[in-house]
């Protein structure tokens, strides 16, 4: 599996496995055990997915050795603030029965993010936590935030797809090293980026489906790429990335299909208020 270098020195695997709305009824349990099965050896999931439990299962009854696979948590913004995120990091390490965190993100620009990046930096200090990121930041969130932390985060997880490319934020994470890592990838298996022409005549070109065109070019581009599919077929043909590049013409062709705009906009009036209502993390079962 083909890895980047974090700015702290720590290792990625550049394609993971999201579980993003996959139920914690046996669902998630399943899709992580296959996509273990299939080769993945790093797993997105969050507070707020609700489904921490289960992955860490998934982990355990796998037999691969812990250090094998990359685990990343989020924080959810009902936990931020310093006393509080230092309890959800804790919290989610007793769902996933995990002693360490790989990576741990403040999932969203929300709040008391000041304070709660504190509480993450604590526990890395503490061993619970090995690289530390964010999720979410526009340039002009990370533009007001990250100039007062003390360590600048490794990553920032945003929407990123040939529809949206995060334009002006890549530069900024650029100049500091830092990763962009794509949530989204496949634009959430949205038609009319899975069927668009130009990307249907790549695939019949390369000989490979519309969705790994999709992901070399993340890949490509730098970034790291967390497709989701609960469907075994597509789990394989969404690692199967390494053994074939876009030429320059057809990533310039991609590149021309951005819009500038994602599917949510972080700075939108009344996106935290929403969000916290949405989503509330649940205690230890
Ligand atoms: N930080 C954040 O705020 C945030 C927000 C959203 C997502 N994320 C992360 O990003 C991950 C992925 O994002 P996402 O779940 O929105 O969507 P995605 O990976 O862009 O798309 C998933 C959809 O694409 C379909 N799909 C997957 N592989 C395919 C293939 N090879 N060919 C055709 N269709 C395919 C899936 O259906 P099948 O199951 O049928 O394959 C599913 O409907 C999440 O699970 C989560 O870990 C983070």
């Amino acid at each position: 599996m083909h890895t980047y270098v974090l700015n702290d020195g720590n290792s990625i695997p550049a394609v993971g496995f999201g579980v993003f709305e996959v139920p914690a009824d046996g669902t998630t349990y399943q899709a992580v055990r296959r996509a273990l099965d299939a080769g993945y050896r790093h797993i997105d999931t969050a507070a707020a997915y609700n489904n921490e439990a289960e992955v860490g299962r998934a982990i355990r009854d796998s037999g691969i050795p812990r250090e094998d696979i990359f685990v990343t948590s989020k924080l959810w913004i009902q936990d931020y603030g310093l006393k509080k995120a230092g309890l959800a990091i804790r919290l989610s390490l007793a769902k996933l029965g995990l002693d360490y965190l790989d990576l741990y993100l403040l999932h969203q620009p929300y709040f008391d993010v000041q304070g709660s990046w504190l509480a993450l930096e604590k526990a890395r200090d503490e061993g619970l936590v090995r690289s530390l990121g964010v999720s979410n930041f526009t340039a002009r969130l990370w533009q007001e935030h990250i100039p007062r932390f003390a360590t600048v985060p490794c990553l920032n997880q945003v929407e990123f797809h040939p529809f949206f490319q995060q334009r002006d934020l890549r530069p900024l994470l650029e100049a500091q090293g830092v990763l962009l890592a794509a949530w989204s990838p496949l634009g959430h298996g949205m038609r009319e980026l899975l069927t668009h022409p130009l990307i249907c005549d790549m695939a019949a070109r390369y000989h490979r489906e519309p969705a790994q065109i999709i992901l070399r070019f993340e890949l490509q581009e730098g970034c790291v790429v967390l497709p989701k599919s609960t469907n075994p077929a597509h789990m394989a043909s969404n690692l199967a990335l390494f053994d074939f590049g876009l030429n320059d013409r057809d990533m310039e062709a991609l590149r021309s299909l951005d819009t500038n705009h994602g599917t949510r906009d972080p700075e939108e009036p009344g996106r935290a208020e929403y969000l916290l209502a949405k989503y509330h993390v649940r205690s230890l079962a």
